[in-house]
C-alpha cells in the first residue's frame, strides 16, 4: 500500500557513517547507501523504505514538510532551527557540544562593555545567554568561527566542539559549556498518526539497537 512507504531523511557528512551503521544493526541492506556514489535517494533492498541524503537544516525541512516520515540530525541544527515535528529518540552517536570559547586564559566576563559573540548559531547563543540574564552584542558568522575572536572580531564564539583541537591549534579554548549534542530521530507528527504502526515499529527496532 502506497502510505506504508518510509522514507527517511539522513544528515549528509559527519553522522551519515554512524546512521547508516545503524541501519545495519537493524537488518536492513545498507549496500546502495555504502556505495552511494552521487545519489540522493537510495533504497534498502528487500523494504518498503527509501532513504535521501540532505544538509543538517533540510532534514528538519524535509520532515517538517512530511516528504519524510523520519530524520537523522543532530541536536544542534534541532536547537538552532527549531520546528514542528517529534524528537523521539537520542540515538547516542555524534556526541560533542556547544560551547563558549574565548582566546586562552582571557575572562569572558572581565570589563563592564557588553561582549560581542560570534557564531553560526545565532539561536543558541541568543537563548543561552537570555537565560543567564546577560546581554551580548551576537555576530553571525558562516564558518571559521574561531577566527572571529583572533582578528578582534567579537570577545567569544559559541561553537560546537567535538575533541577540541580546532581550538587548541588556534589558541582558544572552552570558557564554558552550553549544550549536550548528540545525533536524533525525528518523526513528522502526521506520519506518526496515519502510518503508526509502520513507524512504531521502525522506532523500536532503532530503539533495541542503540548502544
Ligand atoms: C565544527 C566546529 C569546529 C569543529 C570542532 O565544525 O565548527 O570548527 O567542528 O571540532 P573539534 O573540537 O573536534 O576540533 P564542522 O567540522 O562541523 O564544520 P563546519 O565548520 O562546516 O560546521
Amino acid at each position: 500500500m502506497e502510505n506504508k512507504k518510509v522514507r527517511i531523511a539522513l544528515t549528509k557528512g559527519r553522522i551519515e557513517n554512524k546512521a547508516v551503521d545503524l541501519l545495519e544493526k537493524i537488518g536492513y541492506d545498507v549496500s546502495e547507501l555504502r556505495n552511494k556514489g552521487r545519489k540522493l535517494i537510495l533504497s534498502i533492498s528487500g523494504e518498503d523504505i527509501e532513504v535521501v541524503l540532505a544538509k543538517a537544516a533540510d532534514v528538519i525541512t524535509y520532515v517538517e514538510h512530511g516528504v519524510c516520515d523520519f530524520g537523522i540530525v543532530g541536536k544542534d541544527t534541532i536547537m538552532e532551527h527549531g520546528g514542528k515535528f517529534y524528537e523521539i529518540a537520542d540515538l547516542g552517536f555524534g556526541r560533542c557540544r556547544f560551547a563558549l570559547a574565548v582566546k586562552e586564559g582571557a575572562d569572558f566576563f572581565a570589563g563592564y562593555g557588553v561582549k560581542t559573540v560570534a557564531t553560526k548559531y545565532p539561536n543558541v547563543t541568543r537563548r543561552h545567554f537570555e537565560e543567564m540574564g546577560i546581554d551580548v552584542d551576537i555576530v553571525k558568522i558562516e564558518g571559521s568561527v574561531e577566527l572571529a575572536p583572533l582578528v578582534g572580531l567579537a570577545d567569544g564564539i559559541v561553537d560546537i566542539v567535538e575533541t577540541g583541537t580546532t581550538l587548541k591549534e588556534n589558541g582558544l579554548e572552552v570558557f564554558h559549556d552550553v549544550a549536550p549534542i548528540s545525533a536524533r530521530l525525528i518523526v513528522n507528527t502526521v506520519s506518526l498518526k496515519l502510518k503508526q504502526e509502520r513507524i512504531l515499529e521502525i522506532v523500536d527496532k532503532i530503539k533495541e539497537n542503540l548502544e
